[in-house]
């Protein structure tokens, strides 16, 4: 019998090349240090750090998070140490895995300071790829870049003169047409797209008739979000060129493999790390036993291969 060559799970998102397209979503993983005696990271795909603002932010009340079904609420807040703290603590660390780092940024006040973290970021050649966090429902705003076509666009194109690393636009699904953020995104020079952040919603404890959080309402996370995430993966998919990273939900290869086959080239683990920090590694061998059960060669193959003309 002929035995097969070895999957290749090789995946390209922009100039990145990544071995596998497993990564770990920005906020579930901190800054990597604090799974390194759990998971070895250098299997890992890519790494996206916990979303970084110019200033420290020291996040919202507690409580911060909440059970819900088949899922969490969060309300972290963007707690982080700030852009010039995470160049000096955070990063020497990071760069030291090997594999492609991905940095989330986010501004508190103004899209000007989109502008500062990218070219400070621009200083530091170890990092490959950096994401723009335009969707985090966590802060006190009326209303989120990404939920405003014209201000995805007017904010990826000016990050996108600033910088000629990958570009990767976090989009959240807290809109009424993904496919047209997504496309905003894209015309703006964005190299990939990431979907979904976290859905909001809200709980509350019935005997205080108080919120469960803090912070009142919060980011829902976890399988509960998974078909709307793969709904929406699949929605931009059928809208746009540019490569997108999956996530929302995903505990297991099949999950991950919902969102491959919906349109995703590199998925992201969530939630699943709070749960089992090797959920990302046990996902990355999952894939590899079904594409060798399937007589898979090449991981691309599956990518955007929905056939709906099946029942
Ligand atoms: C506790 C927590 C913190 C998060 N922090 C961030 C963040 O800082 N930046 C960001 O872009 N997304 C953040 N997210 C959203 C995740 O990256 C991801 O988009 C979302 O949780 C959906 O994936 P999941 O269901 O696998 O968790 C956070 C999610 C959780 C649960």
């Amino acid at each position: 019998m002929v035995s097969l060559k070895k999957p290749n799970l090789s995946v390209n998102i922009g100039s990145l090349n990544l071995k596998n397209p497993v990564m770990v979503a920005s906020g579930t993983f901190g800054y990597g240090s604090e799974f390194k005696d759990l998971v070895d990271l250098k299997k890992l795909g890519a790494m996206v750090t916990k979303t970084i603002t110019l200033k420290p932010r020291q996040g919202n009340l507690p409580p911060r998070t909440c059970e819900t079904p088949c899922g969490m609420l969060n309300s972290i807040g963007l707690e982080n140490p700030g852009i010039d703290k995470f160049i000096n603590e955070k990063l020497p660390f990071l760069q030291k895995l090997g594999i492609p780092l991905i940095v989330s940024i986010a501004a508190e006040e103004t899209p000007e300071e989109f502008d500062i973290l990218i070219n400070k970021l621009e200083g530091c050649p170890t990092v490959a790829a950096i994401e723009l966090n335009i969707s985090c429902p966590n802060v006190q705003k009326d209303k989120l870049i990404a939920q405003d076509p014209q201000g995805t666009f007017a904010l990826v194109s000016a990050a996108r003169k600033l910088t000629r690393k990958c570009l990767i636009t976090k989009l959240s699904p807290n809109v009424t047409s993904i496919g047209e953020i997504a496309l905003a995104a894209q015309n703006a020079g964005s190299d990939a797209v990431a979907l979904i952040n976290t859905l909001g919603g809200m709980c509350i404890d019935v005997h205080k008739r108080t919120p469960k959080l803090g912070a009142w309402v919060g980011g829902l996370s976890g399988p509960a979000i998974r078909p709307v995430a793969v709904k929406m993966v699949w929605e931009a998919h059928n809208k746009i060129k540019i490569p997108i990273i999956g996530m929302g939900g995903i505990m297991d290869a099949e999950s991950a493999l919902e969102f491959l086959i919906a349109g995703a080239t590199a998925v992201s683990v969530g939630t699943a790390n709070f749960i089992n920090p090797r959920a990302s590694l046990e996902i990355i061998c999952g894939l590899e036993k079904y594409m060798a059960d399937n007589r898979i060669q090449n991981l691309n193959s599956i990518i955007g291969k929905l056939d709906i003309c099946k029942d």
